[in-house]
This record gives structure tokens, C-alpha cells and sequence, in this order.
């Protein structure tokens, strides 16, 4: 999708030479001052009338109005104007768009004030509106709408909030892209070959870690998960290097499970499909350094994706089997569906030798944390104060929220093993709290922080699909994180949290 920033007036607004245009009206309506002009007088209209009635999303599709070039025009309502309501404004207003005859649009800000993060919603919304996956789907018709033009007051104004809105859609939609597709069109080599890519473009560096690396790393934790799988296992190690050489890098881990069928504790059939975006967590970093690539922000950014599938099979670890760790710690595997704290674990354990400023790892992790928050809010954990805070805020900035769950020492009673160090489940009751603390103890001293995306990576039912998240969020985070002068991580001991601030 191409998208275009323009500064125009409401009348410049009226003559844009498109095919349809959306026009964002406060929940105030503009007292008209040229009524002569097409735009204001519409509006002006439609609000006497009552027809375009207040409240956010509520709209009037308009057919060839007079005085205007475009021949559709939609007029939204966007509330009290916040980029949460810009973004409801532009999806609503997108449905009303679907004619096949739409390729070049117009998203009119003038009526309205205008910040970057307006803008950057507001495009996003366009692209989730139009995105169709079509890979392998050649019957499945590819967007029509092609060119975005963003219409504002003043284009200097929010110059910085388009920029940031184009590369936040080159990266959703990679994410995406790698999410929906099958496990048989997204192997751990192909993910391998993806990231291989994206480490050609300036700044980047790609190295892919095969099954013999793996072992002579000793990740004897994530080896015991890909071995009942015929896929060769991948460990992705990528690199951003947009910051000083000295400057201590972010590190993200994704887990990359490219099919759970929960191994020899097998999961049931029903919708068992659906553990193909067990790798959304890899595609959320792989499409977050696609939009590295784009931006170009002063940081470094370290990628890692641990990469397998998980399946049954005479040579698949069992449970009870014991396995040790790369941080030589030892696990016993109790349920082989608790997979993802296996590959992860090693690839923590890896990413201390980066004197990491922060360690963020993103994961389809557990479908308790589906229940406690849903589908709207990703779960977050980490000890530290200041790296909580700030990925929360991130996702409040960037629309793509997420909420602090504790850490309690307590919550690992029950990881406890007669036969390991650590047992990989500890029954039901706070599940995403359990799988957090199972990860924290490879952590250690790291400035880490888990984000569990089960319930918001992708969507069931009718619109089944990847939704891209969390890259908005990690995005935020790295673009706040270049304005930070960046100092070497300090080894603290993560302080016993007692309560989760939000
Ligand atoms: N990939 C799943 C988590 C998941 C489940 C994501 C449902 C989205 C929807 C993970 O590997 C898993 O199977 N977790 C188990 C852990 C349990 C065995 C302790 C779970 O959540 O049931
Ligand atoms: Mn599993
Ligand atoms: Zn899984």
C-alpha cells in the first residue's frame, strides 16, 4: 500500500482527484465559514439534518456530492478525536469503501487537529482494513485500494507520525504475512530464508544456526522439542545495527513454533489448525526488523528466533524425560505441550552474551493468559519497574495494549521437581504467571521483560488471521528506546515484585 501526506484545506480537500475520500469530522462540528466551500457545507448539511449523527464511527456515505472530484465520499465521525477513536472512525469508514472501482483514496484530516499518532492510526487502519493474505490463495482477491493519500492541515506537523505509520505497516504486514501462512509454507528453514532476506538491506546482518550449532551451544532444552520433528530446527540471529558500536542493543526473542501439536501430549483435534501461528512471536520480530529497515533509528537491535515444530513421533522427547539447559540447568519435561518456555529458555540464556540494555521475548506462550486478558490486552511481566513501564507505555502510544501480570516468587512452587531442577508446568492456576517464572529463571540478572501474545496475535472465526501485534508496540519501544543515550545494562538483581503496577 502506498501511502502519500499532503498538506490540504477543506477546499483543497474537495478538488483531491481520487476515487473516494474519507473525511474525518470532530465530534464538534465546525461552525461553517465558507459555506460556499463543497466540503464544509456538506458536513455542515449532513450534521443540520441529523444525518450524520455524533459519536464515534458514526457515518454518511455520500454518492457523487456536488463540488467534489471524487465521486464517493464518506464523512466519519471521530469523537473526541484520539488516535483510539481515529482508528475506529477510519475501520468503520473503510467498510463503507469496498467497490472494486476504490484504488486511490483520500483520508481527509483538515476538519479535525491532527497529531502524529492520528495519523499513524489512522493508516494503519486503512491497511488492516484493505490487507489480504493471498500466498495460497491465488482465487482471493489482492487489495484493490492501492494509493493513500493523508490529507492534513499542515503536512510538517505530523511528518514524523506518517513516517513511523508507513514502517509500521511494511512491518504488520510482514508479520502477517509469515503468520498466515501454513506450517508447510512457513518451515523453520523458511523463516530462516525470510530473515536471511531481510539481513541484506543496509545495516542488517543475518546468521542462521542449524541443528549441529545448536548442539555444540548445548540448548539441550530446545533440541529435545524439534526431535520428533522430520524439519531440521533453525536458531535466527539478527542483527540492527543502527546505533554507535558500542551501544549496548535491545534483544528480542520470538518464539518460533512453526506447528504445535503439543508433541507426545498430543492436543486435541478441534482447531488444532490454528498452531500454525504458533510462530507469531518470531514474525512480530522479523516484522519489526522489516520496519527497522524502513525507519533506519539510531539503536541496535539484536533478533533471536528459536525455530521448530512440535510434533509426536518414536524419536519426540517424553514426558519425564529430563533435559539439560544450556544454562546447564536441568528440566523435566512433564507436558511436551509446554514447548515454548523449552526453545525460549536456551535462547535466553543465548542473548546474555549481547550485554543486552533490555531483553523483550514476544510468545504465543499460554492459552491461560487467552483467558485472563483476551484477545484486547497482551500479557507482560518483568521484574524491573522502568522496562514494564516502559513497554506499557509504548502500547498505549501505539495502540496495541498489553498489561502487567505479577511475578510473585511464590507462583513457582509448584515448578518444582524430584528429578530436575525444575519441572516445565506447574498445573493450571495462573498458567501465563507460571510459564513467566519458568522463563525468569534463565533470565537471571537480564534486564527482561515476556510479553505472552496467545490471545492477541491472531484472530478465530471468520476473520481467522495474524494481526500483526505486537510489532506496533516493539516498534514504540526501540523508537523510544534511540532517544534514551544508551548505557551498557546494568546486572541488577531483579527485585521480588510484590504487586503489578499497570
Ligand atoms: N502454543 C500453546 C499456547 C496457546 C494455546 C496459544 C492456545 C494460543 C492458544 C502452548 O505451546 C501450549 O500448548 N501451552 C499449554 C501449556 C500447558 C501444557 C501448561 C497451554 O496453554 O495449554
Ligand atoms: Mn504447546
Ligand atoms: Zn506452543
Amino acid at each position: 500500500m502506498d501511502f502519500e501526506l499532503k498538506s490540504l484545506s477543506t477546499a483543497q480537500a474537495a478538488q483531491l482527484p481520487v476515487d473516494a475520500l474519507l473525511v474525518l469530522v470532530p465530534d464538534t462540528t465546525p461552525t461553517v465559514k465558507s459555506a460556499d466551500q463543497a466540503l464544509t457545507r456538506l458536513v455542515a448539511q449532513a450534521v443540520e439534518l441529523k444525518d450524520l449523527e455524533s459519536g464515534v464511527a458514526k457515518l454518511l456515505v455520500c454518492y457523487r456530492p456536488e463540488g467534489f472530484k471524487a465521486s464517493r465520499v464518506t464523512l466519519v465521525r471521530v469523537g473526541d478525536g484520539s488516535a483510539a477513536s481515529v482508528r475506529k472512525a477510519v475501520a468503520a469508514g473503510m467498510g463503507s469503501l469496498k467497490q472494486p472501482g476504490i484504488q486511490k483514496l483520500g483520508v481527509v484530516f483538515s476538519l479535525i487537529e491532527t497529531t502524529d499518532d492520528c495519523v499513524r492510526a489512522a493508516m494503519q487502519a486503512c491497511a488492516d482494513a484493505t490487507y489480504c493474505y493471498t500466498t495460497t490463495k491465488p482465487s482471493a482477491k489482492a487489495r484493490t485500494i492501492k494509493q493513500v493519500v493523508v490529507g492534513v492541515a499542515k503536512a510538517g506537523d505530523v511528518q514524523r507520525g506518517f513516517e513511523v505509520g508507513k514502517a509500521q505497516v511494511v512491518g504488520v504486514e510482514f508479520a502477517k504475512e509469515w503468520a498466515n501462512r501454513p506450517a508447510n509454507h512457513a518451515t523453520p528453514t523458511m523463516l530462516g530464508e525470510a530473515a536471511r532476506k531481510l539481513g541484506r538491506k543496509p545495516g542488517m546482518k543475518t546468521d542462521v544456526l542449524g541443528p549441529k550449532q545448536v548442539e555444540a551451544l548445548g540448548m539441550g532444552s530446545f533440541l529435545s522439542v524439534a526431535r520428533g520433528s522430520v524439519e531440521p530446527l533453525r536458531f535466527i540471529v539478527m542483527h540492527y545495527n543502527g546505533g554507535a558500536k558500542d551501544s549496548a542493543p535491545v534483544v528480542l526473542v520470538g518464539k518460533g513454533i512453526t506447528f504445535d501439536t503439543g508433541g507426545i501430549s498430543i492436543k486435541p483435534a478441534a482447531d488444532m489448525d490454528e498452531m500454525k501461528f504458533d510462530m507469531g512471536g518470531a514474525a512480530s520480530v522479523l516484522g519489526t526488523f522489516a520496519a527497522l529497515a524502513e525507519l533506519k533509528p539510531a539503536i541496535n537491535v539484536v533478533g533471536l528466533i528459536p525455530s521448530c515444530e512440535n510434533m509426536p513421533d518414536g524419536q519426540a522427547v517424553k514426558p519425564g524425560d529430563v533435559v539439560t539447559s544450556m544454562s546447564g540447568q536441568t528440566i523435566e519435561i512433564l507436558n511436551t505441550d509446554a514447548e515454548g518456555r523449552l526453545i525460549l529458555c536456551d535462547a535466553l540464556t543465548y542473548a546474555a552474551r549481547f550485554k543486552p540494555r533490555s531483553v523483550v521475548d514476544i510468545a504465543t506462550l499460554t492459552g491461560a493468559c487467552v483467558i485472563a486478558l483476551g484477545g484486547v490486552r497482551s500479557g507482560l511481566f518483568s521484574a524491573r519497574d522502568d522496562l514494564a513501564q516502559a513497554l506499557a507505555s509504548a502500547g498505549e502510544k501505539s495502540l496495541d495494549l498489553c498489561w502487567r501480570l505479577p511475578l510473585d516468587d511464590e507462583y513457582a512452587e509448584g515448578l518444582k521437581s524430584n528429578f530436575a531442577d525444575m519441572g516445565n508446568v506447574a498445573g493450571r492456576a495462573g498458567g501465563a504467571i507460571t510459564a513467566a517464572k519458568f522463563l525468569q529463571k534463565f533470565a537471571n540478572e537480564l534486564p527482561w521483560a515476556h510479553l505472552d501474545i496467545a490471545g492477541t496475535a491472531w484472530k478465530s472465526g471468520a476473520a481467522k488471521g495474524s494481526t500483526g501485534r505486537p510489532v506496533p508496540l516493539l516498534l514504540q519501544y526501540l523508537l523510544d528506546q534511540a532517544e534514551v543515550p544508551a548505557k551498557a545494562a546494568q546486572p541488577v538483581k531483579p527485585k521480588t515484585q510484590r504487586s503489578a503496577k499497570a
